[in-house]
């Protein structure tokens, strides 16, 4: 097994990790209550799939890896996919979310694209994005090994911007504070771990 995959297993298998996607299914489910047919791109090992059970997702993910032990995980549909050229034909899927995912991405703007060409009219975008300000991820990127070393964007304004120009933004607001491995709530910048874009394909 790939050591990332084994990294993702052990961190969502930890109090911690557990405590962050807990919160963070939360937050989708309610935005995503209203939908059927909803697309997580990015999926990883797919533990929002577990979380979110019943809604029927697609999980995307390019690695074969993570698409693997996301299918060993959840009952969800899987799929390995490039969100740069999505399989979905236009305008078919009613909601797309992705967390953690489009920072790392170096054409960030081609994958905003496709995800509004996939997206039904009104359809919804939920974007969670590490907040690189945040006290928690300028600690967790003093290990050498960490994947958040990875991030392309390091400055939020930069990937809000195609996604206002490709999308009517509905709400947008910092989220999942984090401080020494404890989670609470707060739209501070400086404890916010994420920032959250919603918006809608008009
Ligand atoms: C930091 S992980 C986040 C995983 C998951 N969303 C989570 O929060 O646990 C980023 C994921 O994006 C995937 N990824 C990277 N480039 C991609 C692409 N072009 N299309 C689809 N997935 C991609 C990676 O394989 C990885 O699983």
């Amino acid at each position: 097994m790939m050591e990332i995959v084994k990294r993702f297993i052990n961190f969502y298998e930890s109090d911690f990790g557990r405590g962050i996607i807990l919160r963070e299914s939360e937050y989708i489910l309610n935005e995503m209550k209203e939908f059927n047919l909803i697309v997580d791109v990015g999926c990883g090992i797919g533990e929002f799939e577990k979380y979110l059970s019943k809604f029927s997702i697609i999980g995307l993910d390019i690695s074969e890896e993570m698409i693997k032990e996301a299918s060993n995980r959840s009952k969800g549909m899987f799929i390995i996919g490039d969100v740069n050229h999505l399989m979905f034909r236009e305008s078919k899927i009613e909601a797309i979310f992705s967390v953690a995912t489009l920072e790392f991405l170096e054409n960030y703007y081609r994958a905003i694209k496709e995800i509004h060409r996939a997206l039904k009219k009104n359809g919804k975008i939920l974007v969670m994005i590490l907040n690189p300000k945040s006290d928690y991820f300028n600690e967790e990127i003093k290990d050498p090994q960490d994947y958040f070393r990875k991030i392309k964007i390091s400055d939020l304004n930069e990937i809000k911007k195609p996604i206002s120009e490709f999308f009517k933004i509905i709400k947008e607001e910092y989220f999942l504070g984090i401080r020494n491995k404890q989670i609470f709530e707060t739209d501070e910048e400086r404890y916010a771990s994420m920032y959250v874009i919603v918006g809608k394909k008009e």
